[in-house]
């Protein structure tokens, strides 16, 4: 069993993904830490995820390996756990910058496949229905509105005791959904199978319950 799960920044796929994942016994794989954890590698050796020309050359000496502790997802580039620093504004644009790179994404999108190929997988992330995984059982495009996406990320923020601006945070998201969705190579994009679902009114739990009653057809 493959799930899909795709959408812009910030719309709560992997809330959603992780819970789905754990209702249902399967495993969760989030492929934006993936395109995180290579920008933070990139920037550790002084390069610019957006400068393709130094990128490419470096993705050889890149061993990224997933692993999973206590049902957590960890990302390990040459045997390091960067996990814990990838979760930066500095690291969302980064990421968001790299992944508009072919030689990026086909080296990711093989370690994506491998994984899908050794367990039942949900899988979140940008292009899992239209590329990684067209043949996924099922798909989800998960979207909000850019504002109330700013919303939740700003109540996030607040909540670990960090001061957040939504004007801000709105910018970036939508500076990241256009980068996401403007590239050439597989894009942010639903796909034609693809299930729909607006969160904007919608909170986690809905949509979870949502989701697993049409994976299921089971209403809870
Ligand atoms: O889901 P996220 O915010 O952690 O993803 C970070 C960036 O990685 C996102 O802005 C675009 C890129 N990404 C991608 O291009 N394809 C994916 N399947 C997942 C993420």
């Amino acid at each position: 069993m493959k799930i899909a799960i795709d959408g812009p920044a910030g719309a709560g796929k992997s809330t959603v993904a992780k819970a789905i994942a754990a209702k249902l016994h399967m495993n969760y794989l989030d492929t934006g830490a993936m395109y995180r954890a290579t920008a933070y590698a990139m920037i550790e050796e002084g390069i610019e995820p957006a400068d393709a020309a130094k990128v490419v050359p470096a993705l050889s000496k890149l061993d990224m390996a997933i692993c999973y502790e206590n049902g957590l997802q960890k990302v390990l580039v040459n045997g390091v756990d960067v996990t814990p620093y990838i979760r930066t504004s500095r690291i969302s644009k980064g990421a968001s910058d790299i992944a508009v790179i072919p030689e990026v994404r086909l080296k990711l999108v093989d370690i994506q496949r491998e994984v899908a190929n050794q367990y039942d997988i949900v899988m979140d992330g940008r292009d899992i229905g239209t590329y990684v995984l067209p043949d996924a059982d099922k798909k989800y495009f998960i979207t909000a509105s850019a504002h109330e996406r700013a919303r939740r990320r700003c109540e996030e923020i607040r909540q670990s005791g960090q001061e957040a601006d939504i004007d801000v945070i709105e910018r970036e998201i939508v500076a990241r959904d256009k980068t996401d969705s403007n590239r050439e190579f597989a894009p942010l994009k639903q796909a034609e199978d693809a299930i729909l679902v607006d969160t904007t009114d919608m909170d986690k739990e809905r949509v979870i319950d949502w989701i697993i009653g049409d994976i299921t057809g089971v209403e809870s």
